[in-house]
């Protein structure tokens, strides 16, 4: 039996957290032990709990209550919590997922007293470091021992950075094992889309049935720069003309329109007749409205895949993706914050019908596969004694 720490504390980690702990649930509870610990970087309702509640997830076995905050008061306070949990919990492994504080407060914790470090979603990268999630994800994978990458672009991204396929087991931080093994937020969409259904779900209930733009907005530039954040919500003036648009918006952006958002445009926004404003829904809501939707706008990583999940045309709202693969596919567009290619990337995708999704998130099993790896990569543990 091996023990593993998993790290969850933003929306997106606590939703892809459900494909490992399923995995373990029905095929490895013999052999894996894990011990969930949520950092409370996310915190309402429909943020967190309503995730655990939907998706089967364990409870957290701790619950560092964390909050909200600068980046070094809440990485800070992350960290401090983190290592008294490994201290305590002294796992085989620790597990993290993408690019937030609470993955970065996870690896500095972890690797500075030798536990080692699974990063799910590695190799991911931007090359903008402007963006706190680049250098998160690149410190956490350079200090970790085994890397899941979902893609070929990311395992490339690694080979680049000087991380060799040629390491040869047992992994180590020192010589660590890279592995291109799929995406598990794939694993969840495939499972849990076949046990969604439209009359269950209460938002679709306030909603247009389909025909419409589904839209999300959190990225800290766009929310942060009344700029960007005028131009984007300009455009969806635009194409609510066109289509109905339902925006789930993220906390952080409502706490910021009616700051940056030029009067006029937000008391249109707020006044749209054809433009949805809900609260964050639950994820099997979210499944739903992105099966429905005609198109899809964000600068969510999540939301950007599942659209290509669903057969989804995307206009991203950035001005580089981590998920290079769609783009090149030609079934993403990457339009920025400006208004002007936002509506013409909504033209091209009218027009355009004929748009292929390849495969290229893997199997639906990434999370058996690294469970199988973690299994079979235990180590000889060290006691830590401060
Ligand atoms: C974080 C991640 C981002 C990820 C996103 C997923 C970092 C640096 N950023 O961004 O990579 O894409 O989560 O959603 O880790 N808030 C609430 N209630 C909550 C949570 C947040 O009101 O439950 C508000 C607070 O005003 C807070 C703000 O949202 O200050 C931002 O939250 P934070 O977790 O710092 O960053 P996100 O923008 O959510
Ligand atoms: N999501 C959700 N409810 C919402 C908006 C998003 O369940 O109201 C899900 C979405 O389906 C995806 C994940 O949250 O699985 C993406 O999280 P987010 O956009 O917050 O962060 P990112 O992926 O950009 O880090």
């Amino acid at each position: 039996m091996i023990k593993i720490v998993t790290i969850i504390g933003a929306r997106p980690q606590i939703i892809k957290a459900a494909a490992l702990s399923r995995a373990i649930k029905n095929h490895f509870s013999d052999k894996i032990k894990e011990v969930i610990v949520h950092t409370g970087q996310h915190y309402d309702e429909n943020m967190s709990q309503v995730f655990f509640d939907e998706l089967g997830i364990p409870a957290p076995d701790y619950n560092l209550g964390v909050g909200s905050g600068s980046h070094g008061v809440q990485t800070a306070k992350m960290i401090e919590g983190i290592e008294e949990i490994l201290l305590k919990e002294n796992p085989d492994y620790l597990v993290v997922y993408g690019d937030t504080n609470s993955t970065l407060a996870g690896a500095m914790a972890a690797s500075k007293i030798h536990i080692p470090i699974a990063h799910i979603e590695a190799g991911l990268r931007s090359f903008n470091k402007a963006m706190p999630e680049e250098i998160n994800r690149i410190c956490c994978d350079h200090c970790s021992t085994l890397l899941f990458s979902p893609t070929a672009t990311g395992y490339n991204n690694l080979i680049k950075e000087g991380f060799t396929p040629k390491n040869k087991k047992p992994f180590t931080i020192d010589n660590p094992g890279i592995y291109h093994c799929g995406d598990v937020m794939y694993d969840n969409s495939l499972y849990f889309s076949k046990t969604t259904r439209q009359e269950d779900n209460e938002t679709t209930s306030i909603v247009p049935k389909s025909n419409y733009i589904l839209c999300t907005i959190h990225r800290n530039n766009n929310t942060d720069e009344p700029k960007r954040l005028n131009s984007v919500v300009k455009a969806l003036l635009r194409l609510s003309e066109e289509e109905d648009i339902i925006i789930p918006l993220h906390p952080r952006t409502k706490k910021l329109l009616s700051i940056n958002l030029e009067t006029e445009t937000y008391r249109s926004l707020i006044d749209n007749k054809r433009i949805y404003i809900l609260e964050p829904v639950s994820f099997l809501g979210m499944i739903m409205l992105e099966k429905k939707a005609s198109l899809v706008i964000t600068d969510s990583g999540g939301v950007q895949k599942e659209s290509y999940f669903f057969k989804k045309p995307c206009i991203i709202i950035r001005s580089e993706t981590e998920w290079r693969e769609i783009v090149e596919v030609g079934a993403a567009i990457i339009a920025d914050a400006d208004e002007e290619k936002i509506i013409d990337g909504y033209y091209h995708f009218k027009e355009k019908k004929d748009i292929e999704y390849p495969e290229i998130f893997g199997d639906g099993k990434a999370a058996e596969f690294i469970c199988n790896e973690l299994i079979s990569n235990k180590k000889s543990k060290i006691i830590h004694k401060f």
